[in-house]
């Protein structure tokens, strides 16, 4: 298993797979991690394995998604996108460490092919994808780091380690339509703006800027 920062510097969005199943001690291992997170987070991250059907239909062609036979339905009550983002990326990092790859995914899959339950009241957000990959992904362009965030003066150095990874946090289409203000009190303001997904980006964002701070971060 890798350390995180190890993972969250060597994950790259991954769209082809191995024809392989998952192993059982990773499962298991993903397993349990998903029950926790589950249970911290009230959202539901249901881990389906061995189904190649949601990602072979046109938009997972079109995706560019090859043997894609594991993935996680995300679902839970409404209003919760940031959340979805945040503890989503908590499990698409895990997953880095113990040596598997994924890609979020809102739009390129068949959703009609979904075994998809909902509770009454129960929303569904997306899927990540999951397998081991046939390549590591690639680094791709992010914005300058000065596009993506306000600070008055000197910037500190826990609040640039944030910035450097909230720069590799991934978002829909790369759009990074996100801004992170660090206030005059210390305080740190996430923001984003109006685009396909922008508050689950935003809740990725604010996962990987806490791990890069590594410091109590306080939101206003
Ligand atoms: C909320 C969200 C939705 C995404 N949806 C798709 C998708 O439908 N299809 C796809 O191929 N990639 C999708 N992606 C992956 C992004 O294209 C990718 O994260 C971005 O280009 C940055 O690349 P990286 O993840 O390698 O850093 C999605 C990413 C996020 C965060």
């Amino acid at each position: 298993m890798i350390d995180i920062d190890k993972a969250l510097i060597k994950r790259h969005s991954v769209r082809r797979y191995l024809d392989k199943p998952i192993e059982e001690q990773d499962l298991n291992l993903l397993k349990d991690y998903i029950n926790k997170v589950e249970k911290e987070s009230g959202i539901t991250f249901q881990l389906v394995t061995n189904e190649p059907k949601a990602f072979t239909g046109p938009l997972a062609h079109y995706g560019k998604f090859e043997s894609c036979s594991n993935y996680i339905i995300i679902k839970g009550p409404r209003g919760k996108e940031t959340d979805v983002g945040y503890f989503g990326e908590k499990i698409v990092i895990f997953a880095q460490q113990i040596g598997l790859n994924t890609c979020w995914v809102a739009l390129t899959y068949s959703r009609g092919k979904l075994d998809l339950k909902l509770e009454k009241g129960e929303k569904f957000y997306l899927l990540i994808s999951i397998g081991y990959g046939r390549n590591r992904g690639v680094p791709r362009k992010t914005k300058p780091m000065e596009a993506l965030c306000r600070v008055n003066g000197q910037m500190p150095e826990w609040f640039k380690n944030g910035m450097d990874y909230a720069m590799r946090a991934p978002t829909a289409m790369n759009q990074q339509k996100f801004l992170i203000t660090l206030n005059d009190d210390g305080t740190v303001s996430l923001k984003s703006y109006l685009a396909p997904c922008h508050k689950i980006d935003l809740g990725i964002v604010k996962y990987h800027f806490e791990l890069g701070a590594k410091v109590p971060v306080t939101y206003k």
